[in-house]
């Protein structure tokens, strides 16, 4: 495919640039020797200070909204904006790139816009969203949510590991939960959303593809499983005579690894948090609590997986003697991306010399909350190894400074 970069694009100097801007946010952490970064925490707050001064250095006008979400918006000559955004909370023990590079990515395609000095047919407005991640409120995507002007006002009850309740954080970090409803675009104001991201899985790299496009973003099913045994003396209590709660969680996770294994690829689970509130070496568990995560491209995969592991679990749970209690934290469905969008995708990474591959993305992403609000679309870019959530996460500058071209390229003959 002709590479047709502009010449006023470098790609391999905006690459050295996002690379020296990621490892920059890297170093913004609750903690010095891993990157945590949690939504609405000081962490956070030195992250959207950072970003902030990037986006007015960038010529762009920064505002920031109940939720923290930092925006950074350039005028264009007519009403319409197209949103372009990631996110800058991290899990524990975070790699650098996941949701940072697509804030960077856009930030430096709209200074290009932005120091060219020609108002382009529609403004752009490059968003920071700080809670793509759930690790701190199990309800997750809270500020694109409410970008896209589809908050769940329950959700401010939710309590995090320490009992301070989402609307208490977001008075503690300097805002006010009544101000919530005015960080929502008013519809049909916003054109597309748009988000580079990571691929955070190895099909890329398989590919020898620097770039790919998103079809669509898999839905999620979150559980959480609380099962109810009976506390006991290790030593004392016959095999027989126990109610484990925690040799129920473990047939729970081998139940989730292997029901997720016979769909062949069609659905992915994991239990990756348990928790066992009076753990000791001498005690038989009497509470377990876990969670699972279910993740398909298909809704009715997805539907299907769910009502077949509560199934196994309850009878595993009836089996064994012991209480359980299922509740659903999150059940969101696959989002698909818009196909004009994709095809403006397509058409931006051929523009750099790529080959462009559509993939279906397993991980989530602000998109699907702003799916609600407008038409989405997502770049991949390759990592090493396809890994992610690990501070080895990895993209390469050149591979970075090709995203950004692509997304300039994008920009330029987006129609609103
Ligand atoms: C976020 O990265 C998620 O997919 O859970
Ligand atoms: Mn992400
Ligand atoms: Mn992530």
């Amino acid at each position: 495919m002709a590479n047709v970069i502009r010449a006023d694009v470098n790609p391999a100097a905006i690459g050295a640039r996002a690379e020296q801007m990621i490892n920059t946010l890297g170093s913004v952490s609750a903690e010095p020797n891993r990157l945590i970064r949690t939504f609405l925490s000081p962490a956070h707050r030195g992250a959207a200070d950072l970003v902030s001064k990037w986006m007015t250095d960038a010529g762009l006008t920064v505002s920031e909204d109940a939720l923290g979400t930092v925006r950074g918006s350039l005028a264009g000559s007519g009403p319409k904006r197209l949103l372009i955004g990631s996110h800058i909370d991290t899990v524990f023990e975070a790699g650098m790139f996941d949701g940072p590079f697509g804030v960077i990515a856009g930030i430096l395609a709209a200074e290009h816009f932005a120091r060219i000095g020609r108002p382009l047919p529609f403004g752009i407005d490059v968003l920071a969203f700080g809670d793509e991640e759930g690790v701190r409120y199990s309800a997750t995507l809270a500020s694109s949510s409410a970008a896209a002007g589809h908050f769940d006002f329950s959700t401010l009850e939710l309590v995090d590991a320490e009992g301070v309740s989402l609307a208490e954080a977001i008075k503690q970090y300097g805002k006010d939960p009544a101000d919530i409803a005015a960080a929502a675009y008013v519809p049909g104001t916003a054109a597309a959303y748009v988000e580079v991201h990571i691929e955070q899985g190895p099909v890329l790299e398989y590919r020898k593809q620097p770039l790919g496009v998103v079809n669509s973003i898999a839905g999620q099913t979150y559980l959480n499983v609380e099962l109810l045994g009976e506390a006991g003396h290790a030593g004392t209590v016959p095999m027989l005579l126990r109610r484990d709660a925690l040799a129920g969680a473990a047939e729970t996770i081998l139940s989730a690894e292997r029901m997720a294994r016979d769909t062949k690829g069609e659905v992915v689970a994991t239990v990756g948090h348990m928790h066992i509130p009076a753990a000791a070496s001498n005690v038989i568990a009497g509470t377990v609590a876990l969670t699972v995560d279910i993740r398909s491209g298909s809704d009715a995969a997805r539907n299907a997986f769910v009502e077949g592991f509560k199934k196994e679990i309850r009878e595993m749970a009836d089996k064994r003697h012991l209480g359980l209690s299922i509740t659903t934290t999150r059940n969101v469905p696959t989002t698909p991306c818009d196909q004009a969008i994709q095809d403006g995708l397509a058409a931006a990474v051929a523009s750099v010399g790529g080959e462009p591959l559509k993939l279906a993305s397993g991980a989530g992403h602000d998109g699907t909350a702003m799916a609600k609000l407008c038409p989405i679309g997502m770049l991949f870019v390759r990592c090493r190894d396809g890994i992610s959530h690990n501070p080895a996460e990895y993209a390469s500058p050149s591979d970075m400074g090709l995203a950004v071209a692509a997304l300039i390229h994008f920009i330029e003959g987006f129609k609103p």
